[in-house]
């Protein structure tokens, strides 16, 4: 770890954003709402404690007379700072949105060229947290992304509040060579991630949204970049959105949110929900709120899980933790259930007893030396833990 990276991320950031379902349409009683839902839920109590505004929170046409932006009086009635003070009251950390360019992706001013005073005013408001979008900056031009983020970086130190630094500019300035020796905590690493298996078209960006399926390889390719105080960021869970969300994509069935939610815990990806946990049905509540799974995503080594071996359609990836034993996950990439038998040697095991936990039905499942039986259905990730 370089000394300009804050030891704000030991382990990967959760919470909550607001884009995913709430777009342009966030408000502070949406946000006031939502903390209060992430409590009543126990949803803060296992662990997801950040409550981030996305895009679209302030003045869309400009900023004030000394420059400054403006959070929208009628999203924000009673200011960012008042928001801010409910939200630390009730435990939290409060994240906000910006761009390194002249305007965010919505169109809202971007912080070019305002970097300090903007950094400035969110300390005043007492921000904890920046997610600095891409959008209308050069692309495939790797010194000059550089050179912005690095300008944020240095603005928001300069504050003396601790921010969290959240870079997005999607991966294509291949952000995991140098976004941890800029100060980010967490950068991601693609397009923004629709609800859906696979990727889709995107007729008004002419670029595709990404689908969990591409996303579980990106994860894979880039799995020796992650650790504390750096994390690979595979974007906001879709887990609950059910085709509902501003972001379009139709929607996943059950095991494939399962899958989702597996995977971004077995890379150490931060997890920041995305959908409206004021309405949180139970389907998705066990998916965001297995606590033996969130303790593989938050486990104190910090390392990426990565793949070591296909067997028929199934993906098989391991991940060390911290009290010696591993996180193993049986991915079904494939459009039919798979009989497979998972091998000590493949996961690096020794042909000595060891027991198999399935995380996500609590259940031991079996003593095995040699190998253990499994059913894999189409789309399915059964998580194991084993000693
Ligand atoms: C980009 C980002 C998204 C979201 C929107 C907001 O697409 O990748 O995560 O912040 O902008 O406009």
């Amino acid at each position: 770890m370089t000394a300009l990276t804050k030891q704000l991320a030991p382990t990967p950031p959760m919470g909550w954003n607001s884009w995913n379902t709430f777009g342009h349409n966030i408000s502070e009683t949406v946000v006031r709402e939502t903390a209060d839902a992430l409590i009543s839920t126990g949803l803060k109590d296992c662990g997801y404690n950040h409550i981030v505004l996305d895009d679209c929170w302030s003045v869309k046409d400009g900023r004030d007379k000394n420059g400054d932006l403006i959070a929208d009086p009628e999203k924000f009635p009673n200011g960012m700072k008042a928001l801010a003070d409910y939200v630390h009251n009730k435990g939290f950390k409060i994240g906000i949105y910006s761009d390194a360019a002249e305007k965010t992706c919505g169109g809202y001013p971007g912080s070019l060229g305002f970097e300090e005073q903007d950094a400035n005013l969110w300390a005043s408001w007492g921000i904890d947290f920046l997610k600095y979008d891409y959008c209308n900056a050069p692309l495939y031009d790797q010194a000059e992304a550089i050179k912005r983020y690095t300008r944020m970086g240095e603005a928001l130190r300069k504050t003396k509040r601790d921010f969290l630094f959240s870079l997005c500019e999607w991966g294509n300035q291949s952000p995991h060579l140098w976004a941890r020796n800029i100060g980010g905590h967490m950068w991601r690493v693609s397009g923004d991630v629709f609800d859906s298996w696979i990727n889709i078209w995107m007729k008004d960006w002419k670029s595709y949204g990404i689908g969990i399926d591409v996303s579980i390889d990106i994860a894979n390719d880039l799995h020796s970049y992650g650790g504390p105080n750096g994390w690979n960021d595979l974007d906001m869970l879709v887990v609950g959105l059910k085709g509902k969300g501003q972001i379009s994509g139709g929607g996943m069935s059950f095991l494939e949110y399962q899958t989702h939610m597996s995977m971004w815990v077995m890379a150490c990806s931060p997890l920041m929900i995305g959908c409206d946990v004021r309405k949180m049905e139970a389907d998705t509540a066990s998916l965001l709120m297995n606590r033996e799974v969130l303790d593989i995503n938050q486990d104190s080594l910090g390392i990426p899980a990565s793949r070591v071996k296909q067997i028929g359609t199934c993906d098989i990836w391991t991940k060390r933790l911290a009290d010696s034993s591993i996180a193993v996950s049986v991915t079904n990439r494939g459009s039919r259930g798979e009989d497979i038998s998972l091998k000590a040697r493949d996961i690096g095991l020794l042909e000595t007893p060891k027991l198999a936990r399935n995380l996500w039905t609590q259940e031991d499942i079996a003593d095995f030396k040699v190998e253990l039986p499994l059913r894999v259905e189409p789309h399915e990730t059964i998580l194991l833990k084993i000693n």
